[in-house]
């Protein structure tokens, strides 16, 4: 970790990522490719949250196989090990414990009115396991044990920090000033990406249509092939305007990869018709994404290295982690341990 002694403190980030998400082109200029100045401005913490990918039935050489390549993934976006902590949850056991401690000054009827509990259990209905029910404790107990600042998150999880926001209130004024009440980060938000399939509608990875989403580990021919596939207009001109839904996602999407302004999109391809513009996006949209995908081959055939990675950044949490469990044991009455 960065020396802080003489600076001020920066402000600590805790975030994760489940091993079984797949980050989309949205994912990536909406948050992902900012994870550099996000580590210059912050002490960044994020976890492989592979507790959390058993409140759903996982096969385990799988589940193994996909930490792994989303630890590689992480990497890969740009969390630097030497500048962040980067580690496996499971790894740290204190996240299970902790979550112990939380769930009894946590109500059922709070855990009851989660919308993803509920979502999750009609999706996985020969499964509504325990685990899926206490699945926001487990996250507060993530977020808490760090005493963590900020929390970078989806809008799907802004309940779930919300309660984790009173289950630290409320231990607080039960026991005593304990934990740190973590605020959401929502950094700027960049651009919104359409479904290329229907761009009235939101590109999303649960999209049943394959080509409406693109994935930062795509290649590049699935890349070329999704945007020529994208869905457009009948008229053959490439300006932004109202009721050009399809058009106008695709220029958000090459202005956002290229940096260049809508005007001068339009003056680029003036003239020419939707498919040389198609082939253009999907060319620097691939560009955009390919130093993603060759440090990532690069590191998932290091096996070595990313296994120390996660045994130091593990070793990291654990002993940061270590003083906030004291803490809690000594508050809520268990004998000293030494
Ligand atoms: N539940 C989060 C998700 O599915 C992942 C997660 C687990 C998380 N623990 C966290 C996110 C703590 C932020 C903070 O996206």
């Amino acid at each position: 970790m960065p020396e802080q002694s003489t600076e001020i403190k920066k402000k600590r980030i805790f975030s994760a990522i489940q091993p079984t998400g797949v980050f989309t082109l949205g994912n990536y200029i909406g948050a992902i490719r900012s994870w550099d100045t996000l580590q210059k401005e912050f002490e960044c913490i994020y976890a492989i949250a592979d507790l959390h990918a058993i409140t759903v039935m996982q096969e385990p050489s799988a589940l193994r196989q996909n930490t792994m390549r989303a630890f590689a993934l992480m990497l890969a976006c740009g969390m630097d090990p030497e500048k962040s902590i980067t580690f496996v949850q499971s790894r740290n056991p204190h996240h299970a414990e902790l979550s112990w401690v939380l769930s009894c000054s946590t109500m059922f009827g709070e855990l009851n009115r989660m919308t993803q509990f509920k979502d999750k259990s009609a999706k996985h209905s020969d499964n509504i396991n325990a685990g899926l029910f206490t699945y926001p404790v487990l996250m507060a107990a993530d977020i808490l044990a760090y005493n963590a600042d900020l929390v970078p998150i989806g809008a799907d999880q802004k309940q779930h920090l919300e309660l984790a926001r009173n289950i630290a209130i409320r231990f607080n004024q039960r026991y005593g000033d304990t934990f740190t009440v973590p605020d959401g980060y929502f950094p700027k938000q960049g651009a919104r990406l359409m479904s290329l399939q229907d761009p009235t509608k939101k590109m999303s990875k649960s999209d049943e249509n394959a080509n409406a989403c693109v994935y930062i580990l795509d290649d590049k021919d699935t890349i070329l092939r999704k945007f020529r596939r994208a869905v457009t207009d009948s008229d053959a001109e490439v300006v932004f305007r109202e009721g050009k839904d399809g058009i106008n996602n695709l220029m958000t999407i090459y202005g956002a990869v290229t940096g260049k302004t809508m005007e001068e999109i339009e003056a680029e391809f003036a003239g020419k018709g939707y498919g040389d513009f198609k082939t253009a996006v999907g060319e620097a949209v691939a560009d955009h994404l390919e130093p993603v995908r060759t440090e990532y081959a690069r590191l998932i055939a290091d096996k070595a290295y990313l296994t120390q990675c996660i045994d130091t950044g593990s070793e990291q949490a654990y002993r940061i982690t270590r003083k906030t469990l004291s803490k809690v044991f000594r508050k809520v009455g268990f004998i000293d341990r030494k």
